[in-house]
C-alpha cells in the first residue's frame, strides 16, 4: 500500500491501476472513497473484498461528466433537473440502468438501477478523466466503520487490501452524498448527506419525501434498496443435480447432467465468483429451467456475502 500526494504523476499513476483492475482509494468532497473500475467485476468484487462488507450492497457509480451518466442511466425529468442543479456535487442520483449498460452486475449488485454521481472534487475528477472509466465506488471505510474522510483514516482502516490511496487532504464535507431514488416521476430521499433536503426541494419546486420511514427518520439504506432476485427457484446446498434443474456450481469438483451451469470459479476463488453471481443467476434464470441447484459456497471472505445473497433469493417469492 502507498499513499501518494495527489500530483498530476501520482493521478496518471492511479488512472493506470485502475484501469488494470486495482483498488484506489481517492478524495472526493463528501469522503473518501474506494474505487475500482464499474466495469469490470472482479475488480469491483476486489471493493467488497476489501470493506469486509457481508452484504452485497450496490455502489455509487461515479462518472466526470454529466454526459457520461446520460450513456449510462436514464435519466427522468426530476433526475435531469437535479443534475442541471447539483453535479458536480454531492448528490446521488439512482435512475435506471441503460440496456447494454457496461456496467459489471455486481456494482449494482445485480439491479436494474444504477447510483450515479459526479464528484466535484478536483482530484476526484482528475482521476476520472485519468483512468476514463466510470469509477464503482463506497467510502473507503471497513464495514461497520464510519466513513474516512483522511487518507490516514483509510490507511489504518483498509491498509494492504488498498494498493494506492490519493491523498487530497481532509475532505471538505466529510458527510456521504446525498442518495436520490429519480427512478419514478415522484423522486425521494434514500439517504441524507452532504446535500440538504431543502436545497433539493428548491431545485425542484416540490416537498420530496423520503423512500420509507417518517421524515427526518429514514429507514436504513441497506433496508431501502430491493434486491434482484430470480424467478426461478434455488436449491441451496446441493451437491448434485435433479432433473430438470440448472446448475449453479463452484470449484474443481462440479456434478455432471445439468440441463444448463455454470461454474462461478473452477477453482474456487470466491472474487471470481462475486463477480459473476448475478450474470450467472440471470442467465441460468433465463434457460427455464424447474430449479437452480446451487452448489455449497465456503463461508469465508466473500463467500459470506455471496450466501447472504443467495439466501435472500431464496427467501423471496
Ligand atoms: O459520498 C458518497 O456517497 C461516498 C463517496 C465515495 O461517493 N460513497 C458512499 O458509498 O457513501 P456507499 O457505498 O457507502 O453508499 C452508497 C449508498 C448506499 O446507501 C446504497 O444502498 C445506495 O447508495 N445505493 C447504491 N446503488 C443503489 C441502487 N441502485 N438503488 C438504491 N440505492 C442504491
Ligand atoms: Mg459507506
Amino acid at each position: 500500500m502507498v499513499v501518494l500526494e495527489a500530483t498530476q504523476a501520482a493521478i496518471a499513476a492511479a488512472g493506470r491501476a485502475l484501469r488494470s483492475g486495482a483498488l484506489v482509494a481517492f478524495p472526493t468532497e463528501t469522503v473518501y472513497g474506494l474505487g475500482a473500475d464499474a466495469t469490470d467485476g472482479r475488480a469491483v468484487a476486489a471493493i467488497f473484498a476489501a470493506k469486509g462488507r457481508p452484504r452485497f450492497n450496490p455502489l455509487i457509480v461515479h462518472v466526470g461528466e454529466v454526459a457520461q451518466a446520460e450513456q449510462l442511466g436514464s435519466l427522468t425529468d426530476s433526475a435531469r433537473q437535479l443534475a442541471a442543479a447539483f453535479w458536480p456535487g454531492p448528490l446521488t442520483l439512482v435512475v435506471a440502468k441503460e440496456r447494454h449498460s457496461p456496467i459489471a452486475d455486481l456494482a449494482s449488485a445485480g439491479l436494474a438501477t444504477v447510483a450515479l454521481r459526479v464528484p466535484a472534487h478536483p482530484i476526484a475528477r482528475a482521476l476520472l478523466r485519468a483512468s476514463d472509466r466510470p469509477v464503482a465506488a463506497p467510502s473507503a471505510n471497513r464495514s461497520g466503520h464510519v466513513s474516512a474522510t483522511t487518507a490516514a483514516h483509510v490507511a489504518a482502516d483498509l491498509g494492504a487490501s488498498v494498493p494506492i490511496i490519493l491523498d487530497g487532504g481532509p475532505t471538505p464535507i466529510g458527510l456521504e452524498s446525498t442518495v436520490v431514488d429519480a427512478t419514478g416521476p415522484e423522486a425521494c430521499i434514500l439517504r441524507l448527506g452532504g446535500l440538504a433536503r431543502e436545497s433539493l426541494e428548491r431545485a425542484l419546486g416540490r416537498p420530496l419525501a423520503f423512500a420509507l420511514g417518517a421524515p427526518g427518520r429514514p429507514a436504513s439504506p441497506g433496508m431501502l434498496t430491493r434486491h434482484y432476485a430470480p424467478a426461478t427457484r434455488l436449491r441451496l446446498e446441493a451437491n448434485e443435480v435433479r432433473a430438470g434443474e440448472a446448475l449453479l456450481a463452484f470449484g474443481p469438483a462440479v456434478p455432471k447432467h445439468a440441463a444448463a451451469a455454470i461454474n462461478l470459479s473452477p477453482s474456487g476463488d470466491l472474487v471470481e465468483a462475486a463477480a459473476k453471481l448475478f450474470s450467472a443467476l440471470r442467465e441460468l434464470d433465463a434457460t427455464g429451467a424447474q430449479a437452480i441447484a446451487v452448489m455449497p459456497i465456503p463461508h469465508l471472505g466473500l463467500g459470506e456475502a455471496i450466501n447472504d445473497r443467495l439466501q435472500r433469493a431464496v427467501r423471496s417469492p
